[in-house]
């Protein structure tokens, strides 16, 4: 299929694209380059440096490259700290920038599309692991920008026939050989751990120890990349037959912050001290997915689900790209 990507540039988007393409897919990679890396897109794949906000040469890129069979659409904004400080790049400009894809996708005849969302939709779960029938309360602005996008779908679906999947990730890391986590600044457990064990931080802060789980700290359901992309290329290739789906996405086991930082001493060698800080506004203290829904729909299996295989496949790329893409 020929599959366009929107930030192709960015973490997940990269390596799902460079799946993509082992897989046999054409990849076209639009990305403005905001947060992402031109060094991380796939030398195989057409990259097109574009905003979303420009709906004009979004039509011109659709018009330049005719027969696009699907849309994966990684570009937004991604933090729900931020969303918290600058709510309208969320409720603004993740759903006004998804909004131009779509009508520019729809006006050229795309009728696949796959959606980055997020377990940030589920702030206030009722039952762990979380199903996708959970009652939907986002936890900050960045939630609702999924979920308002999530809603676009469903009504393009009803008027034109838009297949669709939305895959609520919950919380993304690992990394391949070639391609990584590279934010700027960082604000995610495993890579700060990390960057603790290189020594580019005296230490991590560990946010609360006084949350109701088992050692205090916060209980996360950690998925490596590779496994999310797998899921957005089962899911591409099935959407004719599928409709309309939304499907969340874990291994279905937590590790609190304690257990993360443990592990990664482990394998890093590193003793990687840590203190305990105050809470971060906004964290729920457990996440973890039901996800069995992709798995008896799709077949999806996790091909690594143990927290030690992920983080060795985060320390492999940070250790061998300790400034991460250098650009
Ligand atoms: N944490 C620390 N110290 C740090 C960084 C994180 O203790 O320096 C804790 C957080 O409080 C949280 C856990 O580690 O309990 C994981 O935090 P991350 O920032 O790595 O990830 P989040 O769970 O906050 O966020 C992830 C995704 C979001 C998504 C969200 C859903 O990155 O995109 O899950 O809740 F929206």
């Amino acid at each position: 299929m020929r599959i366009l990507v929107t930030g192709g540039a960015g973490y997940i988007g990269s390596i799902t694209s460079a799946e993509l393409i082992r897989a046999g897919h054409e990849v076209i990679v639009i990305d403005n380059l905001y947060q992402g890396h031109r060094a991380a897109v796939p030398p195989e794949a057409t990259f097109i440096q574009a905003d979303l906000a420009n709906r004009q040469e979004l039509s011109e890129i659709f018009a330049a490259y005719p027969g696009i069979d699907g849309i994966m659409h990684f570009a937004s904004y991604t933090l729900v700290g931020e969303s918290m400080e600058k709510p309208m790049l969320y409720l603004r400009d993740n759903v006004t920038n998804a909004g131009n894809l779509l009508e520019v996708a729809i006006a050229a005849g795309v009728r696949r599309f796959i959606l980055s969302s997020t377990a940030n939709l589920f702030d206030q779960p009722e039952r762990i692991p979380i199903a996708e029938h959970e009652r939907i309360v986002p936890g900050s602005p960045y939630g609702e920008s999924k979920f308002f996008i999530e809603r676009m779908l469903h009504w393009m679906a009803r008027i034109y026939g838009m297949r669709y999947a939305c895959l609520r990730y919950f919380n993304a890391c690992g990394d391949t050989p070639e391609r990584g986590e590279d934010h700027d600044p960082e604000t995610h457990l495993i890579p700060i751990v990390l960057q603790v064990a290189l020594g580019q931080r005296p230490h991590v802060t560990i946010f609360g120890d006084d949350y109701p789980t088992r050692d205090g700290t916060c209980v996360r359901d950690y998925i490596h990349v590779l496994d999310l992309a797998s899921a957005h290329i089962l899911a591409m290739e099935a959407l004719d037959r599928l409709g309309e789906r939304r499907y969340n996405l874990g291994n279905g086991q937590g590790f609190t912050v304690r257990e993360v930082i443990e592990t990664a001493r482990k394998v890093t060698g590193h003793p990687i001290p840590a203190v305990v800080g105050p809470r971060r506004p906004g964290d729920p203290a457990v996440l973890v997915a039901s996800s069995e829904t992709i798995r008896a729909e799709l077949g999806w299996q996790p091909r690594f689900p143990d927290l030690e295989s992920i983080i060795a496949s985060a320390w492999e790329w940070h250790r061998t790209h300790p400034h991460g893409y250098d650009d």
